[in-house]
């Protein structure tokens, strides 16, 4: 159906058409394009523009369009040129003429902001219950790995040793925050542009405060701004493209670790594939296109920011730019948030390996705070490690074989007790400070984490029950 119809003297060019069509993507508001349409029938009703008997007929068909795109029966024609004309259309063919009221001082401009916001509030809930099975995927394999040291590394140079659960929690806080970022970008989509119009508001006394509130959303305030805001959709984008560096970092140091060279885990096979040539491959393809992906929701974020930049006030074609990247990211998070829950529950961890390539290098600090704790300050123990760290090197022997004669002669602070420095555990549970890597402190934040993650399945639940 083609709305402005009596306006042309001639039909629209056929590739004109098909450059400015948006069904083929757009099909998927369709849930979001029946709820708002039936919210407004309600404030027509309301209003006294339509009769409750004209309310029901527009109800009824506009649920029976529901009902064929959920049966996969509703037949896109080749007039239908976004979800708003289409659904029109069949509810036209279905209801008749009284169809057309439902137009009544409705724009398509503000009903496709107000679908784009019912649209993503709803995949926002699906992607927080995903993440949320991330956490539990993060908090159990930490737990039930407290006993791994593993090496840390900074500059991805050998550093301290380190807990392997306390870098797996550290990942648990990014994804945290990105949980308490998506709720950030939730209440700010919960507007409602509808009783908008086209850009100038509704001349005919629709009551937006009780409209917005059918649709559990509040009043968008200004209607040329309800028309053309897309930051709620820029907000989902950026939070997005940041879930997506977390998973991008948490695949890089997986795809390095699992290497022969590394050998501190083992993917699940389930995760990997092998090589069309190379018979003894194990590839991490899943991680790796994780990795991959992170490009390009980055650049849905970044398209979006470049189409919104030079646009003039209210309503232009361009925001029907907004959809396919949101689509995409949705898409992508959706698959991805599972698929790195599973990795991590199935991972193999070989602690006997992170053990066996430690070496006494990674305690030169330790070996530091041992000179700091007898007095010495800080910067003159580091560099008496630093002289004996040389030595070794000269002598070809670690830090552990270092003979006594050698560490008395850089300073009579160096005493028997030294040796005990060399102690992979014991260099760990000495960083029993809040948020450091002792089992102790690995513990808390496990236990924080999963009172967290409690009360987030609590607030939901009582979300949605309400
Ligand atoms: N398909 C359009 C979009 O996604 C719907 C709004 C069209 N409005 C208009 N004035 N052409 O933005």
């Amino acid at each position: 159906m083609v709305l402005w119809e009596g306006r042309f003297a001639e039909k629209a060019d056929a590739l004109a058409r098909r450059f400015g069509d948006s069904i083929g993507f757009d099909q998927r508001l369709v849930a979001a394009e029946i709820r708002a349409s039936l919210a407004y029938a309600e404030a027509l009703a309301r209003a006294g523009l339509i009769t409750a008997a004209e309310q029901q007929t527009l109800a009824s068909g506009l649920q029976k369009i529901g009902g064929e795109f959920e049966a996969g029966t509703f037949a896109i024609c080749p007039d239908d040129e976004d979800i708003h004309t289409s659904v029109e259309r069949r509810l036209t063919e279905l209801v008749g003429p009284v169809a057309g009221k439902l137009a009544t001082g409705r724009s398509r401009n503000d009903q496709v902001a107000c679908d784009v916001r019912l649209y993503l509030l709803g995949e926002a809930t699906s992607l927080r219950e995903r993440l949320i099975e991330l956490f539990k995927a993060i908090v159990d394999k930490s737990e039930a790995h407290l006993d791994v040291i593993m090496p840390g590394y900074t500059h991805l140079r050998r550093a301290q040793p380190l807990l392997f659960s306390h870098w797996l929690m550290s990942f648990f806080w990014k994804f945290w925050r990105d949980l308490g970022r998506l709720s950030d970008v939730e209440r700010r989509t919960r507007a409602c542009p509808l009783g908008a119009g086209a850009f100038a508001g509704n001349p005919f006394g629709i009551d937006r405060e009780a409209l917005a509130a059918s649709l559990g959303l509040t009043v968008a305030e200004n209607s040329v701004d309800a028309v053309s805001d897309r930051d709620f959709v820029l907000e989902f984008l950026f939070w997005a493209a940041l879930v997506q560096v977390h998973l991008s970092q948490l695949a890089e140091d997986l795809i390095l670790w699992s290497t022969r060279e590394f050998g501190f885990v083992e993917l699940d096979d389930r995760y990997c594939t092998s090589s069309s040539l190379m018979p003894q491959k194990k590839n991490p393809d899943v991680l790796e296109l994780v990795r991959g992906k992170t490009g390009r929701v980055i650049g849905h974020l970044v398209a979006l920011l470049a189409v919104l930049k030079g646009l003039p006030s209210s309503y232009n074609k361009d925001l029907q730019e907004d959809k396919e990247p949101v689509f995409d990211a949705v898409d992508t998070l959706t698959l991805e948030l599972p698929l790195a829950a599973e990795v991590i529950r199935t991972l193999k961890v070989d602690k006997d390996r992170m053990r066996a390539v430690l070496d006494d290098g990674m305690l030169a600090t330790d070996l530091a705070d041992y000179l700091v704790r007898k007095g010495v300050p800080f910067r003159e123990a580091h560099h008496l490690v630093g002289q004996a760290v040389r030595r070794t090197e000269e002598l070809g022997v670690s830090l552990r074989h270092l003979p006594y004669s050698e560490y008395r002669a850089l300073h009579p602070a160096f005493t028997e007790d030294l040796y005990e420095v060399f102690d992979f555990c014991r260099s760990v549970e000495a960083r029993d400070v809040e948020g450091g890597t002792s089992s102790r402190a690995v513990r808390a934040q496990i236990e924080r984490a999963k009172a967290l993650i409690a009360g987030q399945a609590f607030d939901s639940g009582c979300e949605h029950g309400a």
